[in-house]
């Protein structure tokens, strides 16, 4: 079957599920649905009509679908959704983080990238990680309070509501649920009763996040326990009451600034109080006749993720096939090469001139896929960054949504490592980040994903690390197709590479897509990491032509919504336990 009659098969389904039966959206309830796909696809999305909310906790999600039925739109509901997600999934949904928001405006067919990554202090300076000897000291940017970098994920919630809210609900309203869940505590269970547990040493080092996450016995809450937390309903309540100046201004900023010092760091309450969001111009893209909309630098995923697919058009991946040695090593080659330009020219366009252009240029693509041998594996040492000019912590979290007017949000917000830094401001209830382990310590030194920098993401003064966080949209006629995102540092560039290209080059579904095995390559190291269910012929056949096969742990957790034929479809993923893909 061809992959346009594949896809036409697929659409399809997608009709008649849409004429008959279904109207509800939980993965479970999709099954009621299953007669009709029975045969077709493989594994079955969930399915809705008039608006998803995809994230990795449940709670948090049906938060958003609340205001999606009340009348919100996606940016109403990802709001909220990100807020609740700071009380139900605390290693990764935060307000002591930042990240990056990706919205589609119908009416208007705009694209916004807001960015609302942490920054540096203003005391920062670029040998701020390095030890005596002048070499890389992992502690300071990843243990100690100088790895903080001054939170933007309040800012940049408030921001999106006010800029492209649907203007129904006010930010009080918006974090609502938020603080009631936080007030009156929920039963922990799924993500967060298997991650507590592998967190107990990083949350218990600090006297504030033990009094949060264990009890007074100093045993730490386990599932089925409620958790209740009252400092951080309470600095929810102070945001809902005087807006984003309620956490970076006042009796919060100097608490935040207090623990950050307090534990080595150098924010101040001014770099709180001069922390604003910026407004960035989307990275475009096309593959194979489809639009692709996603993060600019300070994130690296955008510019990576476009270069990636426009490599991957030099080659019949649709004919080589899903998951077979031949189309596994042509990306894996590519990846190897986008990754060594990663490290070479990507940082905060502010203070770097990045060669976007350049690097997310067909002819640049071109003239990489022709280094490219489709028999031998380019050993990592061979590959260097070329010059684009002339062509001029799996502790992340994404959540993804879709509105019946066809408004999109993808959104990748995170703390770093799981828990971030475990440090909780005392008497705030926030947990604060480690995000500035993502500046290249010292050029040539890994960070805590193995990835090298060169000088230009040297840490300074209000700059933003780089980043791989990848909100993407994928846009067919000029409409929103796909909205995508992932956790999993580096790995979220190629995971969202291998989901779109699943669904486009293979016509799966976004369960389907999502539950096909994943691999990885950064470059550096030069290993290829493969998820278990691989085909061992797959592998023999990849160690054959020279890669360096490791089976790795779980890559990347996606949350998916496609939209096709007046069908919202979606799948969150099966990696993780507790995400949700809710629509109605
Ligand atoms: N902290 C992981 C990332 O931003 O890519």
């Amino acid at each position: 079957m061809t992959k346009d009659s594949q896809t036409t098969l697929r659409r399809t389904i997608a009709a008649l599920v849409c004429c008959g039966l279904m109207v509800c959206a939980l993965p479970i309830q999709a099954q009621e649905s299953a007669p009709i796909i029975a045969g077709k696809a493989r594994i079955l999305p969930a399915l809705a009509r008039h608006g998803m909310v995809v994230a990795q906790e449940e709670k948090a999600a049906r938060v958003g679908l609340e205001f999606l039925k009340m009348g919100g739109n996606a940016v109403d509901a990802a709001v909220a959704t990100g807020f609740a997600m700071a009380v139900t999934l605390p290693r990764a949904g935060n307000l002591g983080g930042g990240g990056f928001m990706l919205v589609h405006l119908a009416r208007e067919n705009r694209d916004i990238a807001l960015d609302y990554r942490e920054t540096a202090p203003a005391a920062a300076t670029p040998d701020m990680f390095l030890n005596a000897e002048g070499e890389a000291d992992p502690r300071k940017s990843r243990d100690s309070g100088l790895g903080i970098g001054t939170p933007g994920t309040v800012a940049g919630l408030a921001y999106a509501l006010a800029h492209w809210g649907s203007g129904k609900f006010g930010l009080a309203d918006i974090l609502r649920p938020a603080i009631k869940l936080a007030h009156e505590g929920f039963v922990i269970e799924g993500d967060l009763a298997d991650s507590l547990p592998q967190a107990a040493g990083r949350l218990g080092r600090w006297e504030a996040s033990r009094r949060v996450f264990f009890h007074p016995d100093g045993k730490m809450f386990a599932a089925g326990e409620t958790l209740v937390q009252p400092d951080l309903a309470a600095t929810l309540e102070k945001i809902a009451a005087e807006g984003p100046k309620g956490f970076y201004e006042g009796a919060t900023a100097q608490k935040i600034a207090a623990a950050v010092q307090a534990a080595g760091g150098r924010m101040t309450a001014d770099d709180l109080a001069a922390y604003a969001p910026v407004e960035r111009p989307v990275v475009r893209g096309t593959y194979r006749g489809r639009e692709i909309v996603s993060m600019p630098p300070p994130s690296s995923g955008g510019v990576h993720l476009i270069e990636l697919l426009n490599i991957m058009e030099n080659f019949p991946i649709s004919e080589t096939g899903p998951q077979t040695a031949a189309t596994i090593h042509v990306m894996t080659e590519a990846m190897k090469l986008a990754f060594a330009d990663r490290a070479e020219w990507l940082a905060d366009p502010d203070f770097v001139n990045v060669p976007v252009a350049g690097l997310i240029s067909k002819k640049y693509a071109k003239a990489l896929a022709a280094e490219i041998s489709t028999q031998r594996a380019r050993p990592a040492a061979e590959i260097k960054h070329v010059d684009p000019a002339p062509f001029e912590g799996d502790q992340t979290t994404h959540f993804s949504v879709v509105d019946g007017e066809g408004n999109a949000v993808a959104n990748t917000y995170t703390l770093n490592f799981s828990y971030g830094l475990g440090l909780v401001a005392d008497g705030t209830g926030v947990l604060l980040n480690n995000e500035l382990d993502d500046f290249s310590a010292k050029p040539g030194s890994p960070n805590a994903f193995g990835l090298v920098g060169g000088a230009a993401n040297a840490p300074g003064a209000r700059k933003r690390p780089l980043s791989s966080m990848t909100p993407t949209f994928v846009l067919k006629d000029g409409k929103i197709e796909i909205v995508t995102g992932s956790p999993g540092g580096p790995r979220i560039i190629t995971t969202v590479l291998e989901q779109i290209s699943d669904m486009i080059d293979f016509g799966m579904n976004a369960a389907e897509a999502m539950e096909a095995p994943r691999f990885h390559h950064q470059w550096l190291p030069d290993v290829l990491l493969m998820e278990r269910g691989m085909s061992l012929d797959t592998i023999a056949l990849l160690k054959a032509k020279g890669q360096n096969v490791v089976t790795s742990g779980t890559l990347g957790s996606v949350a998916t919504i496609e939209m096709a034929d007046g069908l919202i479809t979606g799948a969150s993923d099966t990696r993780q336990r507790g995400t949700a893909a809710v629509g109605w």
